[in-house]
């Protein structure tokens, strides 16, 4: 665990006047307001006194944030299934929250299925996904009794078909592959031509995969899905998508006489990171979605399916802060000032995965410095290991300092790493003025106990 440095003087003064000023905005949750002394609060708590009891690198998780987003969904799309995306973060705190909100699980793995199962989330709300289920993973699904699963190869037909449970036939979906390119960073855009993702449109794929699903009486082909990539902040290429599935479900239903009840739109819906970042407007998304797909289908003569959406990152990215502290601050050669953190790529591999960029605040103390372009660096020993590049923060940033970054809340504590055995951080759940922990930091502990041999 990190040592933090504190001034017990100004913890308590912190503890005492927290005067709660005007809403920071977004990227912050909604609850996030400034507090006396360069306190931070989110969801009634300092940031500051979190991390002095938790200890850093922290992610702090605002329960309220994570609830009002979930129903935000259910409010823009009261027709559609809404299954929140768990590869963007998940724990059982998380999955009882979301839940408790009405959505479904998006998940894409026997882990998550098994975590799911464990907190009693209700199995006929659950999706399972992935282009490489092992048969494993199936008989899993199967047994516990998902509701939906997506099937993503032929292999999967003969396999799913043959887990059959007398009267149960499993409803799935067919992932296609929209051929429309969207999301923030190549190595997310899963729904262009070339990936590996769904069955082509063109050329037949999906229509044998529906032929090959449709002849199995176990399973019950429900719809089609897509998923065209992730952080997008257009509502054009979700309405693209929906010309070209509602272009397959006519097909389908001219071929085989079946009307589809269902349509996946996948997830991708982006978020601010940074002040002034674009976002996907959700109500201008369920707007103009839900338009179209009843415009596309009326010329078809279809039905209108059923919408099934899933977002991860809208969900969980703006209701996280990643909390470190400031080990070491060097002035390079060519003028750049690097701030060294006690968390990195190992925590958050988003900026050297994909050059993601995010704000960063001091917490916990008031500068009257004037800025200076900072870059906040990780603690492994790589040059990409850079968090946050050209950070404008106070040029008095001293060891012992806080700094805070926004919009952490997904696809950095699911894609953190062992790393230098530094261990993943602990979360702290914030609501109504209280935190508690929800999970706790990794020791090198964790890793010896996997080790059995030698
Ligand atoms: N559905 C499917 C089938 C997906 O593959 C994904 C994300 C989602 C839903 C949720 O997408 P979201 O709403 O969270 O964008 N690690 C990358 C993002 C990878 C997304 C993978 N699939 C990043 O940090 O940007």
């Amino acid at each position: 665990m990190t040592q933090t440095q504190v001034d017990p003087a100004a913890r308590t003064a912190r503890r005492r006047s927290p005067h709660p000023g005007l809403p920071l905005g977004s990227p912050w949750p909604a609850s996030a307001r400034p507090g006396a002394g360069g306190e931070l609060l989110v969801g009634g708590v300092g940031l500051a006194e979190a991390a002095d009891r938790f200890g850093t690198p922290l992610y702090v998780l605002d329960e309220e944030e994570v609830r009002r987003r979930a129903r935000a969904y259910r409010t823009a799309l009261p027709q559609a299934q809404v299954l929140y995306a768990a590869k963007a973060f998940l724990c059982s705190a998380m999955a009882d929250w979301v839940s408790e909100e009405g959505l479904g699980l998006d998940a894409c793995s026997a882990g998550e299925l098994r975590l799911a199962a464990a907190t009693g989330f209700p199995p006929q709300r659950i999706l399972l996904h992935g282009n490489a289920k092992s048969p494993e993973e199936l008989r899993l699904a199967r047994r516990m009794r998902v509701g939906r699963i997506v099937i993503d190869g032929l292999a999967e037909i003969p396999r799913l078909a043959a887990l059959a449970i007398a009267d149960t036939p499993q409803q799935v979906l067919v992932r296609v592959l929209p051929d429309i390119a969207a999301g923030h960073h190549s190595a997310v855009r899963t729904g262009v031509a070339g990936q590996r993702f769904g069955f082509r449109i063109d050329g037949g794929d999906a229509a044998e995969a529906v032929d090959r699903v449709l002849a199995q009486p176990s399973l019950r082909l429900t719809g089609l899905h897509c998923h065209l990539g992730s952080q997008i902040t257009e509502v054009e290429p979700y309405l693209a998508a929906l010309d070209r599935l509602v272009g397959l479900l006519a097909r389908i239903r001219d071929r085989h006489g079946a009307e589809l009840p269902e349509l996946d739109l996948g997830g991708g819906h982006g978020v601010r990171y940074r002040p002034g970042d674009r976002e996907l407007d959700l109500a201008d998304f369920a707007a103009r979605t839900t338009r179209h797909l009843a415009a596309r289908c009326a010329e078809h003569g279809l039905s209108v399916p059923r919408l099934i959406v899933e977002p991860g990152r809208a969900i969980a990215a703006p209701a996280a802060v990643a909390l470190y502290r400031v080990l070491s601050v060097k002035h390079g050669t060519d003028g750049r000032t690097f701030a060294a953190v006690d968390g990195g790529m190992s925590d958050n591999p988003r900026p050297a995965l994909y050059g993601s960029p995010y704000a960063v605040r001091l917490v916990g103390r008031t500068s009257e410095a004037p800025p200076a372009v900072i870059d906040v660096v990780g603690r492994h020993c790589e040059a990409g290991d850079v968090l946050v590049r050209a950070a404008d923060l106070p040029a008095d940033l001293r060891p012992g300092d806080l700094l805070a970054v926004p919009a952490a809340g997904a696809y950095q504590l699911s894609m953190a790493s062992g790393y230098n055995l530094v261990g993943r951080p602990a979360v702290a759940a914030v609501s109504d003025g209280r935190a508690r922990l929800l999970i706790r930091r990794e020791t090198v502990g964790d890793f010896q106990a996997r080790e059995v041999g030698r």
